[in-house]
């Protein structure tokens, strides 16, 4: 077993959950949040900088690494870990998703999927057994199933279809995975917003017996109360022996409902995608720091904040980097919004050993402007 969930306590009010999930690179607490490192880097940030937010685990994405620098390439450094320098644990996504939010001209066949290179617009072809080639080549923790993540919205005919060649391809990319012993490969709940497809998807799925699972086809454009009920019928279907995965989500709110859903991952590009447009995340609500308000702000982006970014520099001073497109500026807000979501995460698992975790997002919520 590469992977053992340990769930350790549950909240006494909600579905929340605090566990363990152990790994060849380590143990992480969970609930967690993942940053994302598309390329074999978290964007701007340095390994010992990512460590320094209490990052405990990121995601890479396979379709990128396999059209650069090459999956072959990265097997020859030694593996993800070591290519990056980066000692924690790593989950990659299948590629199912770039495929689909990155290229157009796709042709979905039971085989598998053929596309457009986004960068060079040469055709390619992932399917399950290359996508497994390429995660195991790649050496992650934590592998995810190639699935197909279907669009908001969709028809009811097409969703089915759709999640039923999901779990087809979930078959063949557990037969394909050649390194069960050090790598989690986990399969992927798709169904779209319809509940009976979902249950479909996760009974299928279940039989398949993976150490871990994920709901995917979520925060595609629908409504979040749409998302919320969506995990409130999907989530108690999925085992609670195992590590439950929210994949590309998400901000403040979307990871506080989801924890209280019972969710134990999440990944986002959110904390560094804003991040390079000069936006922040703080405890008094959204900053945008490249604003004029803040030219003569000599105080730090949030002043509850220890990250390295607000124990060192202002307002002023980042504004004035990212109005002059210099990238100390960027690094810098990229610093402190993934410590912020990390060190949220952290408060989150606190207040579930504490059974106050609704106490904890009504005060976060009234601080950060949200309403209830
Ligand atoms: N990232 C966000 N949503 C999805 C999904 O549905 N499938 C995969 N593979 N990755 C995702
Ligand atoms: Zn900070």
């Amino acid at each position: 077993m590469a992977v053992r969930y340990e769930l350790i306590k549950t909240d006494k009010h909600t579905g929340a959950r605090r566990g363990r999930l152990h790994t060849p690179h380590g143990t992480i607490e969970t609930p967690v949040f993942m940053p994302v490192g598309t390329l074999a880097t978290v964007k701007t940030m340095s390994p010992e900088e990512l460590k320094d937010t209490g990052a405990q685990i990121i995601l890479s994405n396979t379709y990128h690494l396999w059209l650069r620098p090459g999956h072959d390439i990265v097997q020859e450094a030694g593996g993800l870990h070591k290519f990056m320098n980066w000692d924690r644990p790593i989950l990659t996504d299948s590629g199912g998703f770039q495929v689909f939010s990155l290229s157009d001209l796709r042709k979905i066949t039971e085989e598998g999927v053929t596309f457009r290179n986004h960068l060079s617009g040469e055709k390619l072809f992932l399917s399950p057994e290359k996508a497994i080639e390429i995660e195991n080549a790649l050496g992650a923790d934590i592998i995810m199933a190639f699935d197909e993540c279907p669009p908001f919205p969709a028809d009811r005919q097409y969703l089915k279809e759709s999640l039923e060649r999901t779990t087809r391809w979930a078959k063949r990319c557990k037969a394909a995975h050649a390194r069960e012993h050090d790598q989690a490969l986990f399969g992927i709940i798709q169904g779209g917003m319809d509940k009976e497809l979902r249950r479909q998807s996760a009974e299928e799925l279940l039989e398949l017996d993976f150490p871990g699972y994920a709901v995917g086809g979520l925060s595609v454009g629908e409504p979040k109360d749409i998302m919320n009920e969506v995990l409130d019928f999907t989530v108690p279907l999925m085992p609670t022996n195992k590590p439950r995965y929210l994949m590309g989500v998400g901000s403040p709110d979307d990871l506080f409902e989801g924890v209280i859903r019972g969710i134990d991952m999440f990944d986002c590009v959110l904390p560094t995608r804003i991040a390079r447009n000069g936006t922040c995340m703080t405890s008094v609500g959204k900053v945008v720091v490249r604003n004029a308000t803040y030219a003569r702000d000599f105080g730090p982006l949030d002043p509850n904040c220890d990250c390295y970014t607000c124990k060192n520099y202002s307002r002023a001073y980042i504004r004035h980097l990212i109005k002059c497109d210099e990238t100390f500026g960027i690094r810098l807000t990229s610093i402190h919004n993934v410590h912020f979501l990390i060190k949220m995460m952290g408060d989150i698992r606190e207040a579930i050993e504490e059974d106050r975790l609704l106490e904890l997002k009504k005060s976060f919520y009234e601080s950060y402007g949200y309403t209830l």
